[in-house]
């Protein structure tokens, strides 16, 4: 097991999608303070729930270690986009992240590089963390395009930042064909995009900024395969859909992270 020689705290980010009621989220919320209280140790826990369930989770964490996330934004501070929310909307409901470029948005929902960047500036903007997801397709793995596509959307993403505003994002790598398949990329290959996307970091961010950047990991991530998946070096932790659902595995999860 390569030990880990930095200082980078590890982080567990539960993604509920579209599951879970105000009522569900806060009995969730409530239920994981008794599993990991105080939260047991190092590990940056967040939540992303539902929008319509941000402020019942915001209630039920108030006194734990546990911050919440939207799960998307909009880019402009406001105006007549039907159904969108503003990150200065997240900020004033009590978040201090969000996720942004999730696959299922770039697939089912339009999202582009471009929308990714906007949404970056503007949550860092309203001094939210986002959360950025890059991953490749299946096709794409298939034809040898992975540093291709990695290196593509981690440029779009972060296009003309200085570093010192680069280091307050968080990245996700989530391929896409690991989502909700049950076919959790290896340790090896895991860490291999890992390395990859830090090294894509020093190149525009310079050496500091990559080794300070946190990489999370998505995609189907279990509380059996995540203590491989974190004993990689460049590996900080996870970003969870399916097993983010019930207290026990996410209490697991963060369990595994504190062990490192
Ligand atoms: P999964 O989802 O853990 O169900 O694969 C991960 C994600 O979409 O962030």
């Amino acid at each position: 097991m390569p030990a880990k020689s930095h200082s980078r705290r590890p982080m567990m980010v539960a993604n509920w999608k579209m599951h879970k009621t105000p009522a569900e989220s806060a009995a969730f919320i409530a239920r994981l303070r008794e599993l990991a209280p105080g939260n047991g140790g190092d590990c940056v826990v967040v939540v992303a729930p539902a929008f319509p369930c941000l402020a019942a989770a915001v209630e039920a964490a108030r006194g734990f270690a546990c911050a919440i996330a939207g799960q998307d934004l909009h880019w402009a501070p406001e105006g007549a986009f039907t159904g969108e929310v503003s990150a200065a909307m997240l900020a004033a409901a009590g978040c201090t992240h969000v996720i942004v470029g999730h696959s299922e948005r770039r697939q089912f929902f339009g999202e582009t590089d471009e929308t990714v960047h906007k949404k970056v500036r503007a949550a860092l903007a309203a001094s939210l963390t986002p959360i950025v997801c890059v991953g490749e397709t299946e096709a794409q793995r298939n034809d040898n395009e992975i540093e291709l596509i990695l290196r593509y959307q981690f440029e779009r993403a972060f296009w003309g930042m200085e570093a010192e505003i680069f280091s307050r994002c968080v990245l996700a790598y989530e391929p896409v064909w690991a989502i909700g398949t049950g076919n959790t990329a290896t340790p090896e290959v895991a860490e291999g995009a890992h390395r990859f996307l830090r090294r894509c970091a020093r190149d525009i961010f310079g050496p500091e900024a990559a080794q300070a950047l946190t990489i999370l990991y998505g995609g189907s991530i279990k509380p059996s395969n995540m203590r491989a998946l974190l004993d990689q070096p460049d590996v900080d932790g996870g970003l969870v859909g399916t097993a983010s659902l019930e207290p026990d595995s996410f209490a697991a999860l963060i369990k595994a992270a504190n062990a490192q």
